[in-house]
């Protein structure tokens, strides 16, 4: 049932920075892997150095002990030479983070994207902040950002403790319920880039993901301006009827359309819905087939989930689903 291409396809891969956090990143794991590879390889070395050095004995014969009475001074120089050369390499990689700690925090952030994410059981919020409030708007699981421009993520919690992670991107920031929390990024390269909760935070956790457009600047311009634009009146008679069911349902308890007097916030705003790639946070795509098994029975899809089943008469959810395409 889970449409597992549409998960894995977008990437997730901290080993192919997107941006210029996620490259600093990048450079400390290169340094950390081959400080490590070359401790490795002398361990490795050292041992069968040892086993090749060792007294044979055979059988039937007494071991040869002899070497254990006297003093051993190589031995004695090699172990503070490598007692010494370990805590040389543990000071590099001490230096080496502070250093990537510093070039995070220098990201440069003139006209930077506010973005405020909020995570739920399980789902991501997404506020877009601007200076100006008519030019805000809201939207759930799918982040555009500006390629060369950066991004500052405001990050909280409704609920429990949760972790984003947009491995392409940036390392990981946790959500905590009552703080708030900041992160920096820059998308240098335009993609999808998949970010997932990195935060055991209940049932459905692996099913917590986030999709990040990275696209050219005009294009998120267009798409911004698109979503600050209300859900456009249904002109098709089945759409209206759909808009009718809507606001006539349980549907108005939890969900936001702008434009129309739905208003409520506990859940993913819709005001734009047609326009996401998927539902339920990244789990499924988001089509009619979907969408009409997730309004019927959410759980499911998705067990745990917050969202009730609604029992509509099939003509209501036929023209419920109308209306929700149109959504664009
Ligand atoms: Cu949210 Cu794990």
């Amino acid at each position: 049932m889970r449409d597992v291409s549409l998960i894995t396809r977008p990437m997730q891969d901290a080993l192919r920075p997107a941006g210029i956090q996620a490259e600093h990143i990048g450079s400390l794991w290169n340094l950390t892997l081959g400080l490590c590879s070359v401790v490795f390889v002398l361990v490795l070395a050292a041992c069968l150095f040892a086993v090749w050095r060792a007294p044979r004995a055979g059988a039937g014969t007494e071991p040869d002990v002899s070497s254990l009475a006297g003093p051993e001074p190589r031995t004695w120089r090699t172990i503070k030479w490598a007692t010494g050369a370990a805590a040389l390499g543990l000071v590099g990689l001490l230096v080496g983070d502070v250093l990537t700690s510093r070039a995070l925090a220098r990201l440069p952030l003139q006209d930077a994207v506010n973005i405020e994410l909020v995570g739920h059981q399980w789902w991501w919020e997404a506020r877009y902040r601007d200076a100006d409030p008519s030019r805000e708007f809201s939207t759930a699981n799918e982040l555009h950002i500006p390629v060369g421009r950066p991004v500052v993520l405001t990050l909280r919690s409704n609920d429990v403790i949760h972790s984003l992670w947009i491995p392409n991107l940036q390392g990981k920031k946790d959500l905590i319920p009552g703080r708030t929390a900041t992160l920096r990024l820059r998308a240098d390269r335009a993609g999808t880039y998949r970010g997932q909760c990195a935060e055991f935070c209940g049932l459905e956790h692996a099913l917590m993901a986030l999709l990040v457009e990275a696209e050219p600047n005009q294009r998120y311009e267009a798409w911004a301006a698109q979503q600050r634009r209300p859900a456009a009146q249904p002109t098709d008679p089945v759409a209206q009827r759909g808009l009718a069911v809507f606001l006539g349902k349980s549907c108005v308890m939890c969900h936001a359309i702008t434009g129309t007097t739905a208003n409520a916030h506990l859940g993913p705003d819709l005001t734009h819905l047609a326009g996401r790639r998927t539902i339920a946070s990244g789990m499924f795509p988001n089509n009619r087939g979907h969408l009409g098994g997730w309004i019927a029975d959410p759980q499911s899809m998705k067990p745990g989930v917050n969202m009730p089943a609604n029992n509509l008469p099939p003509d209501d959810l036929q023209a419920l689903l109308v209306y929700l395409e149109t959504l664009k």
